[in-house]
């Protein structure tokens, strides 16, 4: 267990422990969640931050991209994982076309998934064009999570699912991080990007960063949990597997199905009198 959760016994994690984790150079795990059984089984592991993440889209919706997620699809997810969890920061991703359009907007759709879903935190994604956005977050007291790199809501701009940041692109995204540093932004997600260039973010910036295919050199990791757990057919090659979930699914599945037909299941155990 992380020594961040557990130097916060009895209450949860907050945006103020995770910046003196990055004053001592301690390093945190992130973990997407959608549930309530999860959020309690990865709160109870010491996972200290859980992201209801837009990638919800795919792996509890099973839309080939996170476009398509809506509010109305993100709320009641949210909401349950801030109810199965009691020590983890919640942090909800805030939809395509959400936040976009105007700071205004941004703060409209921030403020239903803290009134409505309890959730303690923000994400959106893009650097500078999202700043006014970022500013009125953090003036409302919303705490913001920058996400940069490859941003999956940009999908059909980059022309695909690739590494981002490399030359002149890695500089941008440099000032990108800064600007959202100096906007109030308490962290900033790094994702598919070179590890040298994760590795200047992570030491010209004051706030974490929280990596995903950007190497280890960043504060913190984050993964989609249905990747880690080994439930995705098809997993990046920045992923790694701590089980093998949809074995176990498979093989749990058909044995249930087998006992059923030959009249194993129910046994007198599992029966009333
Ligand atoms: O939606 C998501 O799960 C994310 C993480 C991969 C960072 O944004």
């Amino acid at each position: 267990m992380s020594s961040l959760y557990g130097g916060v016994s009895g209450r949860r994690v907050t945006v103020r422990d995770l910046a003196g984790a990055k004053e001592r150079g301690e390093k945190w795990a992130m973990l997407t969640a959608y549930d309530a059984m999860t959020a309690r089984a990865f709160d109870r592991a010491g996972v200290p931050v859980l992201l209801v993440g837009d990638s919800a889209a795919m792996v509890v919706y099973g839309y080939d991209s996170t476009l398509p997620v809506t509010i109305e699809d993100l709320l009641p997810l949210t909401a349950a994982v801030v109810r199965g969890s009691s020590r983890a920061l919640v942090v909800a991703d805030l939809p395509f076309g959400s936040y976009q359009a105007s700071p205004a907007q941004a703060l409209e759709t921030a403020a239903r998934f803290m009134k409505e879903a309890g959730a303690h935190a923000v994400k959106l994604e893009g650097g500078r064009r999202v700043l006014p956005q970022a500013e009125l977050l953090v003036s409302a007291g919303v705490p913001v999570m920058g996400h940069l790199g490859l941003t999956p809501q940009s999908v059909n701009a980059f022309g695909g699912y690739r590494v981002q940041g490399r030359g002149q692109a890695g500089d941008e995204l440099m000032a990108d991080a800064k600007d959202l540093e100096n906007a109030g932004a308490f962290a900033v997600v790094l994702e598919c990007v070179p590890n040298e260039l994760a590795e200047r973010v992570t030491t010209s910036l004051s706030i974490p960063t929280i990596g995903i295919g950007a190497g280890p050199s960043t504060d913190a990791q984050v993964l989609v949990w249905q990747d880690m757990m080994g439930l995705t057919e098809r997993p990046a090659k920045f992923v790694k597997a701590y089980a093998a979930l949809a074995d176990e699914l498979d093989r749990a599945a058909r044995e249930f199905t087998a006992e059923v037909s030959a009249g194993v299941f129910p046994a007198p155990e599992h029966t009333y009198t």
